[in-house]
């Protein structure tokens, strides 16, 4: 570690006296003697503290001070003043003089305030470091949400509340696909007093029913085939932080009944074993599902429901706050413009036009691929209406049912508008998420192979969608 320090004083002397302090204390020191020394020494010197003296020939000590200050605002500086005037000491410190102390120097009070002014600025310095790694690995997540809409600020009063109750505090995120609601869920764990516990995340969509419980539940040795060492689970993973169950609405009936024990019950047994673990992380279920109508259908558990749903936060649709839209445009431009290594001014007034018209099936997530697919293909400075897909334009709700039928055949004509429409809603879905077949057919609640069998009869390729 550098531990050097400068010493600025025009009388030898004092720089001697220095000198022999700190070389007992195990530090380095540097003299100059004026302050356009002093700044001429600072690269080469790098040191962890400067005393500077007020009074000195060609540059004085205030005038370097705030010099410093500009350049390494890291370095403390303590400042001598040699008759105590207050005047002086005062603008020092405004300037922004770490202390100051008055001649004759008191050795004693020399080393306690230079050390602990060393200590201090390296913690700070150290602070600093870790704030700005945070603030790069949230920009990285993304977990910044966007959106002034009065929908939006009660979602952020529900966080703030969420943020300040124990883990035992479970919150249901419900909102159509594409809303945000796994990026409220991170920001939940974020803002929250466990921050610093894992976020442990499972989609109850993609496992079938027995998997789904062992990831949950965790399993001992020889629980069942294949079960050759003991395995936790998320329960237990997530430990005192947030396990985040997306698509809960598709859970299986049965696996709710046992969610719902360990909800209940703050406690839960690996499969196979019968230890009786602790539950501590906070529960936060995201469905896009109407779970009330599943509840009728009998397809979700109302006592689940209601134990989830302790604190509720709703999503609004992105048609339902479009005056967020020109927001979300610009923050995703400015993202996918320093991801690229491009720079774009802004959008071109009709593309704003078509892209605040436009009814988002797809929400967030769609403008988002929107604007990431604009920002590769745009080749001038403003993101054009050329940059954006064919479909969003013309598209509204009643297209499907413009398409003029010219065959009087019930059932041709409806042949061709069934075809067409569902040509064109693959199409949609497919430049939404840039070809990812599997997003689409997930997001259209289609089967991957019905959207495969679909794709392939309308001779669409997801090549043609990549970016
Ligand atoms: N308000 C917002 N501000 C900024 N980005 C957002 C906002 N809402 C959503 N996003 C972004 O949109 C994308 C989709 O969000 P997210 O995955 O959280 O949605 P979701 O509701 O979980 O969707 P799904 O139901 O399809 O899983 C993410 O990239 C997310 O960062
Ligand atoms: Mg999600």
């Amino acid at each position: 570690m550098n531990k050097s320090i400068l010493i600025v004083d025009d009388d030898p002397t004092i720089c001697y006296a220095f000198k022999k302090t700190f070389k007992t204390l195990n530090y380095s020191t540097e003299e100059a003697h004026n302050g356009i020394e002093a700044i001429d020494k600072l690269n080469k010197v790098k040191p962890v503290l400067i005393f500077m003296d007020i009074t000195m020939p060609e540059m004085d000590g205030l005038e370097a001070l705030e010099r410093i200050n500009k350049s390494n605002p890291q370095i403390p500086v303590i400042v001598i003043t040699g008759n105590g005037n207050m005047e002086t000491a005062i603008k020092a410190m405004q300037i922004g003089a770490y202390d100051y102390l008055t001649k004759p120097l008191d050795i004693d009070k020399i080393r306690i305030t230079a050390q602990r002014a060393i200590e201090l600025t390296q913690m700070k310095n150290k602070i600093d470091e870790l704030q700005q790694q945070l603030e790069k690995k949230n920009e990285a997540i993304g977990t910044n949400i966007i959106g002034q809409h009065f929908l939006m600020q009660d979602v952020y009063k529900k966080i703030g509340v969420v943020s300040t109750t124990p883990n035992t505090t479970n919150v249901l995120i419900l909102g159509e696909t594409g809303t945000g609601k796994e990026l409220v869920a991170r920001v939940i764990h974020e803002k929250g007093t466990h921050s610093d516990q894992p976020f442990q995340a499972i989609n109850c969509t993609v496992l079938p029913e027995s998997l789904l419980e062992s990831e949950l539940f965790g399993h001992e040795k020889g629980s069942f085939t294949g079960a050759e060492r003991r395995k936790p689970g998320k329960f237990e993973l997530a430990g005192e932080g947030t396990l985040f169950l997306d698509e809960i609405g598709d859970m299986p009936v049965n696996l709710q009944k046992k969610l719902l024990r360990v909800i209940q019950e703050r406690s839960f047994e690996r499969l196979g074993g019968n230890e009786q673990i602790k539950l501590k992380a906070r529960i936060i279920a995201a469905t896009h599902r109407d779970l009330k109508d599943a509840i009728k259908k009998g397809e979700f558990r109302d006592d689940l429901f209601y134990r989830l749903g302790v604190i509720e936060i709703i999503l609004p649709p992105l048609r339902e706050r479009k005056e967020d839209i020109p927001l979300l445009s610009n923050y995703f431009l400015q993202k996918f413009s320093s991801r690229f290594g491009k720079k774009y001014k802004g959008f071109t007034p009709e593309v704003m036009e078509v892209l605040t018209e436009y009814h988002y099936p797809g929400n967030v997530r769609e403008l988002e691929n929107l604007i990431e697919r604009a920002v590769a293909l745009e080749r001038g400075e403003l993101i054009s209406l050329q940059s954006l897909p064919a479909g969003i334009s013309a598209t509204n709700e009643n297209e499907i049912i413009d398409i003029p039928i010219l065959n009087k055949d019930f059932t041709e004509a409806k042949k061709v508008v069934v075809e067409s429409f569902e040509k064109k809603f693959l199409i949609q879905r497919l430049e939404e998420v840039s070809g990812n077949v599997s997003e689409a057919a997930r997001i259209s609640g289609i089967e991957r192979q019905s959207f495969q069998r679909l794709m392939k009869k309308y001779n669409l390729s997801s090549e043609d969608f990549k970016l």
